[in-house]
């Protein structure tokens, strides 16, 4: 176990975002995501950051897969795994550590899985958010 996760689960949600950051539309930066989300009831949601010619408009794809999450009628995320194939470890940028803390488990920590080149490294998010301004319980 580490960090409250089955080693089969951590390699299942870092294959699952590794192949979202093969799909990640990133004509503009050159720099592919790949985010995987895992529900309470085990199901993994991917998400890729998504580009626009407006590049503000941007998407990362830790917010596509929280978006995915929310349409699925889901409001928790138990783990995230995030990768950057040009960047080993890439943390979630301040915007998406903040839409994450929307979906954090009600009584437990949130591991985010980071995709490192010694392999993964865990974090919390409140390790990445400290203090954070979270929705009223
Ligand atoms: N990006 C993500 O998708 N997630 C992160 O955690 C960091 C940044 C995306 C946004 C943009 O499409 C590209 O990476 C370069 O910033």
């Amino acid at each position: 176990m580490t960090a409250g996760l089955d080693p089969s689960t951590i390699d299942a949600l870092l294959a699952a975002a590794r192949d979202a950051a093969k799909r990640a539309y990133a004509p503009y930066s050159h720099f592919p995501v790949g985010a995987a989300a895992l529900l309470p009831d085990g199901r993994i949601v991917t998400g890729c950051n998504v580009e626009n010619a407006s590049y503000p408009l941007s998407i990362c794809a830790e917010r596509v897969a929280a978006a995915k999450v929310a349409e699925l009628g889901e409001r928790t995320i138990l783990a995230i795994a995030v990768t950057a194939p040009k960047l080993s470890p890439v943390t979630p940028c301040g915007g998406c550590r903040q839409v994450l803390n929307e979906f954090h488990p009600a009584d437990q920590a949130m591991p985010v899985i980071l995709d490192g080149p010694d392999g993964p490294e865990i974090v919390t998010l409140d390790d990445l958010l400290p203090r954070n301004f979270g929705r009223p319980d």
